[in-house]
């Protein structure tokens, strides 16, 4: 089938990877020429296993990227909105980029579309788009809007995209959520054919959800600390629950990223527009942000006063596996180090260069060794693999002082106490 998907970000790139490689004829268009230029030489802007080979296997033949909309939208019968709904200073969803390429869709229909958003976007907007789209067209074609929100996770999106745990496809079109069923229809995954609206709402509920189970956690974490138990066991007790499962239930340094934080703020403010006060996500937004300033409480109990004191920072991406900086929990506690008067050397395996143009003093290191050499603590900020399987003992002879705080509870206390080491980890004993 035909498909244009327009921004090839996170979400955009591996949605034009995997469509083409299931044998779609795929158009990627972007604003954002650099980007392009890069994507049709086959050099991928982001860090993302997997999407490399499926690009490189399929530029050229079942994909092509360009920043002529126009072509896009006259080339394809499905239209995915894939552009970026970041948040605005008040905590809503930024939609200028959708009304935007919904505007052009409007103005380059040359016939029936059927536009599918997978931007996350608050309840409505679905309806929105239709309207603008009519508007800019003069209403000559028939367009149906179907809400296909995205779930994958950043660092296994490839995986993701090709193996959901479910399709959510939302329109009061059954004629429209057929065909768009048809292009998954080779994953043989589940789909749930719903409403615009819901499907809408299902994406928010769901990240609100997880950011909380999150943050409940978190705060189950402050309290085992304080009562001498262990939250890793708390959580593995827990979670062998059906009804909570074991899933989002590691406790750490705070939830950050391009989706939970933006779309915690987006559902608070949209419920607060529509005259609800959303009282249990404000409470998650309150304590995420004590969760992530606990960080620099953890080191100042271990070094005290940080004046001159040297930190190897290891981790800056939000998660494993992805290079993405946004709303990393390392770029604000590095900041508060640095205000403090500590000096800081970070490492992490994929965000490196992206971190230089944001963090100012900070020395980049080649490896987790060489962030090391000198520093007085180490603290773990992301759960990378290559972190877990650090040699501890060439660590601590590396180190100044053998101090680590360990953002993820990704080492076993027991053992690093053993070497030797002054340890906090999060919720634990
Ligand atoms: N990143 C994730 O893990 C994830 C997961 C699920 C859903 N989402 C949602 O998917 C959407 C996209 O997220 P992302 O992380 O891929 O964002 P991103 O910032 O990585 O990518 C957005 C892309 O859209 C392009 N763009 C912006 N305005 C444009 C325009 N007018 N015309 C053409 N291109 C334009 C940008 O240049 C960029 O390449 C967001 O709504 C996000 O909430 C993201």
């Amino acid at each position: 089938m035909k498909i244009c998907v327009v921004g090839t970000g996170y979400v955009g790139l591996v949605t034009c990877a995997c469509f083409a490689d299931l044998g779609n004829e795929v158009i990627g268009v972007d604003n954002d020429t650099g980007k392009i230029e890069k994507l049709q030489k086959g050099i991928v802007p982001i860090y993302e296993p997997g999407l490399q080979e499926l690009i490189d296997h399929n530029l050229d033949k079942r994909l092509t990227f360009t920043t002529d909309l126009k072509l896009g939208v006259e080339k394809s019968e499905f239209i995915f909105i894939a552009v970026g709904t970041p948040p605005l200073e008040t905590g809503e969803a930024d939609l200028a980029a959708v009304k935007q390429v919904a505007a052009g869709i409007g103005r380059n229909l040359n016939g029936h579309k059927i536009v599918v958003d997978k931007s996350t976007v608050p309840v409505g907007m679905g309806d929105l788009v239709a309207s603008i789209i009519e508007e800019h067209s003069g209403g000559q074609h028939k367009v149906e809007v179907v809400s296909n929100p995205e779930f994958l996770r950043e660092g296994s999106a490839v995986h993701d995209f090709l193996q959901p745990d479910r399709i959510l496809i939302g329109t009061n079109d059954p004629v429209a959520a057929a065909r768009v069923g048809e292009l998954y229809e080779p994953l043989e995954a589940k789909i749930i054919a719903t409403d615009l609206r819901s499907a809408e709402m299902i994406k928010y509920a769901s990240n609100a959800f997880l950011a909380t189970k999150i943050t409940f956690i978190n705060e189950i974490a402050n309290v085992c600390e304080k009562v001498d138990a262990d939250v890793s066991k708390v959580a593995f007790g827990m979670g062998l629950d059906a009804r909570i499962g074991p899933a989002f239930l590691n406790a750490g340094a705070g939830y950050g990223g391009s989706c939970f934080p933006k779309d915690v703020s987006a559902l608070i403010h949209k419920a607060e527009k529509e005259g609800y006060d959303f009282k249990i996500l404000k409470a998650v937004v309150q304590a995420n942000i004590l969760q992530k300033k606990s960080m620099l409480a953890r080191i100042k109990d271990l070094l005290g006063p940080l004046e001159g004191k040297q930190i190897a920072a290891l981790g800056l991406s939000f998660k494993p596996n992805t290079d993405d900086l946004r709303e990393a929990v390392a770029l604000e506690v590095i900041k508060e180090l640095q205000e403090n008067g500590a000096r800081v050397r970070a490492y992490d395996p994929a965000a490196g260069e992206n971190a230089r143009q944001l963090l100012v003093n900070v020395k980049l290191a080649e490896n987790a060794y060489e962030a090391v050499a000198g520093a007085h603590c180490l603290v773990i900020f992301t759960e990378w693999n290559e972190f877990k399987e650090m040699d501890l003992e060439r660590v601590k002879n590396l180190m100044k002082t053998p101090v680590i705080v360990d953002g993820r509870n990704i080492l076993d206390p027991e053992k690093v106490k053993a070497l030797g080491f002054s340890y906090r980890g999060v919720g634990r004993k």
